[in-house]
């Protein structure tokens, strides 16, 4: 009589503290649903040499979640402030800027949207809306550049040096 009372106590246990970590479980994968922390799911990814960039330059990369970015050398430094990492969707209805260096600006051609060397909005639709031009940001480590991006996917170049380095900077 005691051994299967002992049994039946000890069964009641066991389903108790199953469904106690099964739930609790639940609890953790809906909590980290629910409340993603900030930096979870971003990676530093190799952008290019440094010294293979000339003052103007501009690159367009594809990051591993399918954004697409201009990444501009600025400066003769060779640090991270030397660049500015740029979406290169347009806020106002997602066409694709590109770098003017004749210009020092940003350039969409659906509706002349630009934006000066740091994203910001400064003409057509984008600066009637207040729509900048999302940044991302870079790293100089050895000489190299890298890029801190959403990771969804492998990442991928779309294609290297794009534009030509401005007169008088390069
Ligand atoms: S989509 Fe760029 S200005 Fe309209």
């Amino acid at each position: 009589m005691k051994r299967r009372r002992f049994l039946r106590r000890a069964s009641h246990v066991a389903m108790a503290t199953g469904l106690a970590g099964g739930y609790g479980a639940l609890g953790l994968i809906a909590g980290r649903f629910l409340f993603p922390s900030d930096d979870r799911g971003r990676v530093w990814q190799y952008l290019v040499d440094v010294d293979r960039m000339a003052v103007g330059q501009s690159l367009s990369y594809r990051g591993p979640a399918g954004e697409a970015i201009n990444v501009t050398r600025r400066g003769r430094g060779g640090g991270a402030d030397d660049f500015v990492a740029l979406s290169s969707t347009c806020p106002h209805l997602g066409c694709q800027v590109h770098w003017e260096p004749q210009n020092d600006r940003y350039f969409c051609p659906c509706h002349n949207g630009t934006f000066n060397a740091a994203g910001v909005a400064t003409g057509g639709p984008p600066f009637d809306a207040g729509q900048d031009l999302p940044p991302y940001p870079l790293r100089v480590d050895s000489g190299l550049l890298f890029i801190e991006v959403p990771v969804d996917a492998l990442a991928h170049l779309v294609s290297p040096v794009t534009s030509a380095p401005a007169a008088g900077t390069g």
